[in-house]
């Protein structure tokens, strides 16, 4: 058995299982590879890599809180997981480690056009907006960073030549073509739209609208977007769409995009 996992803590909540297995299953792999969730405490995380062959671990995916930490314990790393600074997959090889970052393309893979040229604003400035303000400025978007916390959006700003933008009051979100929630707003039915300083009235059929947050229900500021006639990418296509990304990585296959939706859907 070729074994896979996601590794987080908590993680028993992540849909990354039902996702890849179905995937896997689909591939006609499900009788060799299986794919688990895995919580590991911060401080057991390089004993775990370090054991991942031995126990029969072909790759790991890594969640909150474990991203950067995976990038420090590969043996090497892709220049867009150095960039980035964080992994979320390792595929392994014997002694060798190899870390790659699958958010960023994820999230590039999951709109429906290039972003090439349009006016991007990331609303975050935690290790789900470092990945996409990467992935929008390496694919040539021009992109701005607002954050609760001014200082993060700075910080951000600053290692990757984006922009900041304040909320004085609610954001200028009509000036951009693309909005993309990073934050923890809206994450399992948590916090509410107002704290994101967005005003519903100025969305619109123009703009696309990314949530990365997801829970049981639809978010907030999908159902608000997609009111407003805006093209809406929620949490569950980016996450299915980085989880591709990162078994293509594994199995250098074609990943099976409707069996991995139905999956985390179900
Ligand atoms: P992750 O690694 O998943 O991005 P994180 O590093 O904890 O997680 O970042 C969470 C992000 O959500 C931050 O940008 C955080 O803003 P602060 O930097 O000000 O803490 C944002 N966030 C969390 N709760 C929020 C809220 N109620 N309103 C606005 N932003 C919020």
């Amino acid at each position: 058995m070729r074994r896979l996992a996601v590794l987080g803590h908590p993680v028993s909540h992540s849909r990354s299982p039902a996702m890849q297995n179905a995937a896997l299953e689909e591939l006609g792999l499900g009788e060799q590879w299986r794919y688990e969730a895995i919580d590991v405490e911060p401080a057991e995380l390089p004993a775990f890599v370090a054991a991942l062959d031995d126990e029969g671990f072909v790759g790991v995916n890594l969640t909150v809180p474990h991203k950067e930490a995976a990038l420090e314990l590969a043996s090497e790393a892709s220049d867009r997981a150095k960039a980035i600074g964080a992994a979320n997959t390792l595929s392994v090889d014997g002694e060798t480690i190899s870390a790659e970052n699958t958010d960023a393309p994820g999230l590039i893979a999951a709109l429906s056009s290039s972003p090439s040229g349009r006016r991007a604003l990331v609303l975050g400035a935690g290790g789900a907006a470092r990945a996409a303000v990467w992935a929008l400025a390496d694919a040539g978007a021009d992109v701005a960073i607002w954050n609760r916390t001014a200082e993060r959006a700075e910080a951000l700003a600053k290692d990757f030549k984006a922009k900041t933008i304040e909320a004085d009051g609610l954001l200028p979100a009509a000036e951009f073509d693309l909005i993309i929630n990073t934050t923890t707003v809206g994450m399992g039915g948590g916090g509410r739209m107002a704290e994101l300083h967005l005003d519903p009235a100025v969305l619109s059929p123009e703009q696309a609208i990314v949530d990365m947050a997801y829970g049981d229900r639809e978010t907030e500021l999908v159902a608000t977007a997609r009111e407003a006639g805006a093209t809406v990418v929620d949490g569950l296509e980016v996450l299915v769409r980085q989880g591709a990304e990162s078994l293509r990585v594994w199995t250098r296959r074609e990943a099976p995009l409707d069996a991995m939706r139905r999956a985390v859907r179900g």
